[in-house]
């Protein structure tokens, strides 16, 4: 496998941002980059701040699942302070990077599976976790985690085998994780950027999506709803149009693909 040097003077160093990135806080390994970026945020860090982790050994995925982090994966978790006018686009914003960070380093042809998950030839390849800490109308901090399948070689995770994909096995060969991450940074900023001057990435997310037009079923909870994923919200809400022709509006929870 091929070990890049991930050590934060390597991200940082030239690296064409204003602000995200510019300050990277690197662990060879720990339980979560959520756990350190809410520490870190609490106490203040700059806008922009990364944790980033060679290993996790608690990593966090949506719906309260456990995400998995050997080495030679990325994981990272990015500190913003936005208003709360754009909490809902930060999951397009989000992914809409992860896709274009693989485009342009692999040329691999990424689609996204709604809300966030990043697919590669119908299979996972990178999961995003969105935690914000909002009182009343003031957001004091969002996290925004993403993990990235990279040189994860699936026979030695039999349990997301079936599922999971990662760049080294689309690809045939090896990825550099500082080439990724670094594409992922200046990604990440263009489209926060982008938001912050007015501008609409959910077009962009919304076509990117391959969960629409198909047959799914949508779990929250004890909450199932089946139906056609017929388009979905400016707020990233999914609409389902049921065999009775209901329209339900699903705002959060896991979808499987039915078709
Ligand atoms: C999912 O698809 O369920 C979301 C997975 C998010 C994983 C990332 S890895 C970096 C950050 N740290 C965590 O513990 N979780 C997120």
């Amino acid at each position: 496998m091929a070990e890049d040097n991930l050590a934060a003077d390597a991200i940082t160093e030239g690296l064409e941002t204003r602000f995200i990135g510019q300050r990277v806080l690197y662990y060879s390994s720990l339980t979560s980059t959520m756990v350190v970026a809410k520490r870190e945020a609490q106490a203040g860090a700059v806008e922009g701040t990364v944790i980033i982790a060679d290993e996790q050994t608690g990593g966090r995925g949506r719906l309260k699942r456990a995400w998995l982090t050997p080495r030679g994966n990325l994981a990272l978790s990015l500190i913003l302070y936005p208003s709360l006018s754009y909490l809902s686009s930060l999951m397009m914003l989000a992914s809409l990077a992860v896709v274009h960070t693989i485009e342009t380093v692999t040329g691999l042809k990424p689609q996204i599976k709604w809300p966030n998950d990043v697919l590669v030839n119908g299979r996972k390849v990178s999961g995003i976790l969105i935690e914000n800490d909002v009182q009343g109308s003031t957001v004091n901090y969002t996290i925004i985690g993403i993990g990235m399948n990279v040189n994860l070689k699936l026979a030695d995770v039999p349990d997301i085998q079936t599922i999971a994909t990662s760049l080294t096995t689309e690809l045939g060969r090896d990825v550099s994780r500082l080439t990724v991450i670094r594409r992922l940074l200046v990604e990440m900023e263009k489209l926060y950027l982008a938001l912050l001057a007015g501008g609409s990435i959910y077009e962009e997310w919304r076509d990117r999506l391959v969960t629409l037009g198909q047959k799914v079923r949508a779990t929250d909870g004890e909450t199932t709803n089946e139906g056609i994923a017929e388009s979905v919200a400016r707020d990233g809400s999914l609409l389902l149009r049921g065999s009775d022709g209901s329209l339900t509006r699903i705002v959060a929870g896991d979808v499987t693909l039915r078709g």
